[in-house]
């Protein structure tokens, strides 16, 4: 993560100068001070958070916590904002364009910015069906909530959760599935973040996965503590779950950052199970070696649906499963396009998700 953030240092920012300088000094002279200022505001936030030991220090100065959050906001808004700016200079280059544009574009880049702000608290509710092989007939009809990559931390944090909780409460669903990265920071700064979760594991029955992002910080501190709050972790284990006369294998494994020793003896086990067997794994690829033990379904995240325009469309170049329903005779995937978000607030055509799956 930090070589990414590296990475976006020295790609980023260049960039933003240099369509600063370019376009932006020409175009909306008025606004050269403010732009400038957010410019150097972002890229000492990015330099600070490149730094491996300041980070968890950045994070436990709760009077940080606003430049972290504003800091991101740059990024969002940078994001609307120099392509408009890229575009303008190359409308320039064949028509006159007055200072006007200039300004509207930085107008519609704050507005998008502070509505993207908005709208990555908000999650829509997809309704999904996923079909089980005939012979597993009597759990048709199965309905459960699946929830993944919430990434709390300096952004999303206890309002964003209660918000969830009660979106959840209001949905008919047996159960309720996490597929990892449900925090983004050190458990002494952000752990009165997942204090509503005790009114969800208070009415349904909640699995979790560890996700990359618990082994950045704390990863012990944060299973205990959803232990402690009645959530049921799930580390190379099985849980059986009864419905309707029948019985669900609803089984887990840590994130591949985790080497459990316990893994390869776990899937011995899975492969002797009578019951369809539903996989929680945080990482999708996990689905080449667990549809052959067969899963019935594998739930995963990761990828965030790429999380913004136009990342959308390079993952699905990048990734094997990028996200949404893959399926393979008798074993399915579904891979969640994100509860939350890493980095800016911005999801743009990809809004934040959360799932309730039927098996049909
Ligand atoms: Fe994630």
């Amino acid at each position: 993560m930090f070589a990414v953030l590296k990475l976006v240092n020295l790609i980023y920012i260049p960039l933003a100068i240099l369509a600063h300088l370019l376009v932006e000094t020409y175009l909306v002279k008025p606004l050269s001070l403010p732009v400038t200022i957010l410019l150097f505001t972002d890229a000492l936030m990015v330099f600070a958070f490149a730094m491996r030991l300041s980070k968890r220090k950045i994070h436990q100065a709760p009077i940080l916590r606003p430049l972290i959050q504003f800091s991101l906001l740059c990024f969002s808004f940078f994001s609307f904002y120099i392509p408009c700016l890229i575009i303008l200079a190359i409308a320039d280059l064949f028509f006159e364009i007055s200072s006007n544009m200039g300004l509207l574009a930085f107008a519609v880049s704050i507005g998008m910015t502070l509505y993207q702000a908005w709208a990555v608290q908000t999650p829509v509710l997809r309704q999904i069906q996923i079909p089980l092989p005939s012979r597993f007939q009597s759990l048709k009809g199965l309905s459960f909530v699946h929830i993944s990559d919430l990434h709390l931390g300096p952004f999303l944090g206890a309002g964003f959760v209660e918000h969830l909780v009660q979106q959840i409460a209001n949905t008919p669903a047996e159960f309720v599935c996490l597929t990892g990265d449900l925090m983004d920071g050190p458990y002494n700064a952000y752990k009165d973040c997942i204090e509503p979760l005790k009114k969800l594991t208070a009415i349904k029955t909640v699995y979790f996965v560890t996700g990359n992002h618990e082994y950045y910080y704390d990863a012990n501190l944060w299973i205990q503590e959803l232990q402690s709050m009645g959530v049921t972790v799930l580390r190379s284990e099985t849980k059986f779950y009864s419905w309707n006369n029948s019985q669900l294998a609803i089984a887990g494994i840590d994130d591949s950052l985790f080497k459990n020793p316990q893994e390869a003896e776990f899937r011995e086990q899975l492969s002797t199970l009578k019951a369809p067997c539903l996989l929680l794994s945080h990482r999708p690829e996990t689905w080449d070696i667990y549809k052959n033990i067969p899963v019935a379904l594998q739930l995963s995240g990761h990828g965030h649906g790429g999380q913004a325009f136009p990342w959308a469309f390079i993952i699905r170049k990048v990734m094997k499963y990028p996200f949404g329903l893959f399926q393979d005779n008798d074993s399915s995937l579904y891979v969640h396009s994100g509860t939350g978000f890493w980095g800016p607030p911005n999801r743009w055509l990809n809004p934040p998700e959360v799932c309730r799956i039927e098996l049909v």
